[in-house]
């Protein structure tokens, strides 16, 4: 059901600095730089081993990237876990209680079905879950 760490979003307070370090970093640019309209964000992704982070810049004072780094500072925004059949697993969080921020899938990167679930369930931690393309039937 849960896959594995899908991605791991860190909010940045410049995208092309930090495109910049993690480039130097990693030894390689991003793979896949993309505006995603509906968290009025621009998101890079650097592939690392199974897994990858996700870097995000607000593109409008709405964004809640634009919030959280007003509030906290740049640094880690979000976990992604990876499942399948992202309905059935928000009505099953949902069932068990735990507090979602979207019971209802919204559009994120890469053309995915996302879902946050919210950190006052997951201790404190903003627990995104994404469903791979094209794999809405498999449970
Ligand atoms: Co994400």
């Amino acid at each position: 059901m849960f896959k594995k760490v899908d991605h791991i979003g860190v909010a940045v307070s410049g995208l092309e600095e930090a495109i910049d370090f993690y480039t130097k970093m990693l030894g390689k640019p991003p793979e896949h730089i993309e505006e995603v309209a509906d968290q009025k964000v621009r998101a890079a992704f650097f592939a690392v081993g199974e897994t990858n982070l996700e870097l995000l810049f607000p593109t409008s004072p709405e964004s809640p990237i634009a919030k959280h780094l007003e509030k906290r500072g740049p640094g880690i925004h979000h976990i992604c876990l990876e499942v399948r059949d992202i309905d059935a697993r928000l009505a099953e969080l949902k069932a068990k209680g735990v507090k979602l921020v979207d019971e209802v899938p919204r559009l994120g990167a890469h053309g995915k079905r996302i879902a946050f679930v919210h950190p006052k369930s997951t201790g404190g931690v903003l627990v995104e879950l994404s469903e791979p393309v094209g794999d809405a039937s498999h449970s």
